[in-house]
């Protein structure tokens, strides 16, 4: 008998030890901490020390993970010059997916067997150091301008807002980044997550996992709802064109971006974080808004469907706020999610077999005559 289920939904498709999701009380941890916690009190190295290594760092060990990833900020050349030769109006995860893939060629441990723990690990911290470097470079060429070298005595978040602006943010912009990459950083397996992981699991190379990941990220059902969402709101343009947009778009069927989780049937506790600080940035930043329709969309949807926002809904206006060009918004998924990435990338690996599922089979049935081409 067939168990096949469509998007393969409630499948179990790994084992893994890295996150934790209850999708009928809204719960998400990472190593079994929860994500409110993790966003109140900790920081995106100590996420990453936490996916990679599975426990939270000591003072030392978070010392040496943040020198780790300062120190692998740094693009070869000849990956930015190929950059600079994309089209100036290349969807960033496009620029992100080929960027990716070419750094494979000058990694100092290109050659290494894709089972030495050592060498993923190395190229674990490279990528997400080189991913913010390059996410910050491909807003600068389109504008004609230069890249803006990182600075080893910023954080991962601050440093990725000084290289992409030129400027160090205000602590409340780096404090609001850092929390989005802390919440954004894994969840289980998600579509990319999942593709990632695939990919590993052919003893391929990281670099070509993640540039699977990536591919996958961009999708408008997967990360790439943020900047529709966003979209969505520029069209709208004001709060008393909500409703009827809505009304419309939901009698025409019509899916509204950054609403519906696979998983959650609940609220998605990511959307609770970001939820707040989109009311606290749009507020103070003059631009209420946007707040104000997207908690209208919210209360419509949920009124009217019983569907929650998820994390791209609340991530767009965030983000808005904070300057950054709408396009960008998958991206800077990216920029925090490779730590999740390659946290299962390791996690495959250290226990890997072949994932290759079957298909229910639906075609003509076998055996079914070859016609002659002159018969045809
Ligand atoms: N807007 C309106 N209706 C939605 C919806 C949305 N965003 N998301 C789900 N629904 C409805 C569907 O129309 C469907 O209703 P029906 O049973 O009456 O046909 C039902 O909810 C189930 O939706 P389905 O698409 O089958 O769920 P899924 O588990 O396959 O898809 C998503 C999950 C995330 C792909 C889906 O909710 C979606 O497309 N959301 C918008 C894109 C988005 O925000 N993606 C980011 C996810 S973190």
């Amino acid at each position: 008998m067939s168990t096949f289920k469509e998007g393969l939904q409630d499948v179990v498709a790994a084992t893994s030890s890295i996150c934790f999701i209850d999708g009928d009380r809204g719960v998400l941890s990472y190593r079994g901490i929860d994500i409110h916690e993790l966003a109140q009190k900790s920081t995106f190295e100590e996420v990453c020390y936490l996916l990679w290594f599975g426990k939270l760092p000591n003072r030392k060990e978070l010392d040496r993970l943040t020198e780790d990833l300062s120190r692998n900020r740094t693009v070869p050349e000849e990956v930015f010059h190929l950059m600079r030769l994309l089209p100036r109006d290349a969807n960033p995860m496009d620029v992100l997916r080929t960027a990716v893939s070419a750094l494979s060629f000058y990694d100092p441990d290109r050659d290494a067997n894709p089972s030495d723990a050592e060498a993923n690990l190395r190229k674990a911290y490279r990528l997400t150091g080189q991913i913010a470097a390059i996410v910050a470079a491909t807003d600068r060429f389109r504008k004609e301008q230069d890249t803006v070298p990182p600075d080893s005595s910023l954080k991962h978040a601050a440093n990725f807002v000084y290289m992409l602006t030129g400027k160090k943010p205000s602590p409340t912009a780096e404090k609001a980044f850092d929390v989005a990459l802390i919440l954004h950083a894994d969840h289980e397996l998600n579509a990319s997550t999942f593709a990632g992981r695939v990919t590993a699991a052919t003893l391929s190379d990281i670099h070509s996992a993640v540039t699977s990941a990536i591919g996958t990220l961009k999708g408008p059902l997967h990360g790439g709802a943020n900047i529709d969402v966003m979209r969505m709101l520029i069209e709208i343009g004001e709060v008393s064109k909500v409703e009827p947009f809505l009304k419309s778009a939901l009698a025409s069927k019509k899916k509204i971006s950054g609403f519906g989780h696979r998983v959650y049937h609940t609220e998605d506790p990511r959307a609770t974080h970001l939820r707040k600080m989109s009311r606290d940035l749009c507020e103070s930043s003059g631009n209420g808004k946007w707040f104000e329709m997207s908690r209208i969309i919210e209360e419509t949807m949920k009124r009217e469907k019983n569907i929650n926002a998820n994390v791209d809904f609340y991530s767009a206006t965030v983000y808005y706020t904070l300057g950054i060009a709408v396009d960008l918004y998958t991206a800077i998924f990216a920029v925090s999610r490779i730590s999740g990435w390659t946290a299962h990338i390791l996690e495959q690996l250290g226990n890997n077999r072949l994932i290759r599922p079957r298909a229910e089979y639906l075609g003509p049935k076998y055996p079914a005559s070859y016609v002659p081409m002159a018969e045809r």
